[in-house]
């Protein structure tokens, strides 16, 4: 009788012993999680979009591409892949193109952004746009905001004359070739297979400037 009794008082106390951990290490995760949650930084980003000034509070982790559609709420550029394989996210930085998703938001800090909003309006298209109605460049559409950010910014490198592998001469002057504009365009992918209408709808524009 005597062992039983001192059999339940152990096990009582071993249980009352688990349960203050349990709630100590409760107590302590819950601390714990309301500091990191106080305590994350948060970085203010001044970005021009489209021309307009736009002031951000993010946390640094944001992508540019998020920055864009979660934040400012441009949700002309698409989240493909989310891992730089798509080029649905692509946008114009400083007049260069890159892929929104592959960019933190604080690295923009002071850089002028434009994404398909600020190409045109459905009055007024952007001769891309418009090129790209015309030759029927897209299908279900979603890659199509990338697409066009790409194509408009293919031209302008090769008006620069800045190379690409499809050149046999890495020191002539590129040229606005089916073969040059295809190779600069195979970072964005066209899961609906509209490749030969938006080279088409490219060489349109690429004509119009000669
Ligand atoms: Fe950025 Fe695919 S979403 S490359
Ligand atoms: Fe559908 Fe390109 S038009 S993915």
């Amino acid at each position: 009788m005597a062992s039983e009794t001192f059999h339940l008082s152990r096990r009582e106390m071993l249980m009352s012993s688990a349960t203050t951990a349990a709630v100590s290490s409760i107590v302590s995760e819950t601390a714990e999680a309301a500091e990191v949650v106080d305590v994350a930084p948060t970085y203010k980003v001044a970005l021009k979009v489209n021309g307009t000034s736009r002031a951000l509070t993010l946390d640094p982790r944001t992508t540019l591409l998020d920055a864009l559609r979660e934040h400012l709420l441009l949700t002309g550029t698409k989240k493909g892949c989310d891992h730089g394989q798509c080029g649905a996210c692509t946008v114009i930085v400083n007049g260069e193109r890159i892929n929104a998703c592959l960019s933190l938001a604080v690295q923009h800090d002071g850089d002028a952004v434009t994404t398909i909003e600020g190409l045109g309006t459905p009055e007024r298209l952007h001769p891309m746009q418009a090129a790209f109605v015309k030759h029927d460049g897209y299908q279900c559409g979603y890659c199509t905001p990338g697409q066009i950010c790409s194509a408009i910014s293919v031209l302008e490198e090769i008006r620069r004359g800045i190379p690409s592998h499809a050149q046999a001469d890495l020191m002539a002057a590129p040229q606005a070739t089916g073969a040059e504009m295809r190779e600069r365009m195979s970072g964005n992918i066209c899961r609906c297979g509209a490749y030969s209408n938006i080279a088409e709808a490219m060489a349109d524009v690429a004509g119009a400037r000669t």
